[in-house]
């Protein structure tokens, strides 16, 4: 979190309060999420170097940054925005920290995720459902692990090389919705 400091990922309103651990608001209607959450799902995700990673509802590109971190140069990440002003200035805010194995896409209409680029090792989603989605289980490789918030509370998705996918419930929180 030292390495890509959330001051750079917030509308210039913002900076003075970048080290409070409240969520922020960085423009329609969306926020940048309490770090102290941030930091909790990044651990959930268990992410390691070299891992392709999606990074669902990525707003300001910080998570999408942070994750390139993780996963180093060897790695990829792929965020996606659904809101096109946000994914244009979230693309920036990445491109601007040198990290050339993280990019940021607009969402495609009717499309959750990124199917084109599946599968991914790892999947961070930072916007709720209200049910897991079968679309994201989908994008997630064998062995893989997702962490979404659906209906309040954290899940972790553990897709094994074969069978169903299993979930752990971790705590409550509350996100924007995914739409
Ligand atoms: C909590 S906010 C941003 C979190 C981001 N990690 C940050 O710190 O800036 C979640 C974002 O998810 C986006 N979102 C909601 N539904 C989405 C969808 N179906 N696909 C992609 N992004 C979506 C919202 O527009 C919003 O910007």
């Amino acid at each position: 979190m030292l390495r890509a400091a959330r001051e750079r990922f917030l509308p210039a309103s913002q900076r003075e309060h970048a080290e409070q651990d409240h969520p922020l608001p960085i423009g329609h209607g969306q926020t940048s999420s309490q770090p102290r959450t941030v930091r909790e799902m990044l651990r959930l995700l268990e992410t390691r170097p070299g891992q392709r990673v999606l990074d669902v509802g990525c707003g300001s590109g910080w998570t999408t940054a942070l994750l390139a971190h993780l996963v180093g140069p060897a790695g990829s990440v792929l965020g996606v925005e659904l809101e096109p002003e946000l994914a244009a200035w979230g693309r920036a805010n990445v491109l601007a920290e040198g990290l050339p194995w993280a990019r940021v896409e607009a969402a495609l209409p009717g499309v959750l995720g990124w199917p084109d680029g599946a599968p991914y090792e790892r999947v961070l989603v930072s916007a709720e459902p209200q049910s897991l989605p079968d679309e994201l289980v989908q994008q997630l490789a064998p062995g893989g692990v997702m962490v979404i918030p659906v209906a309040g509370r954290m899940l972790r998705v553990r897709r094994p090389l074969e069978g169903k996918p299993r979930v752990e419930q971790l705590g409550r929180y509350r996100f924007v919705p995914l739409r």
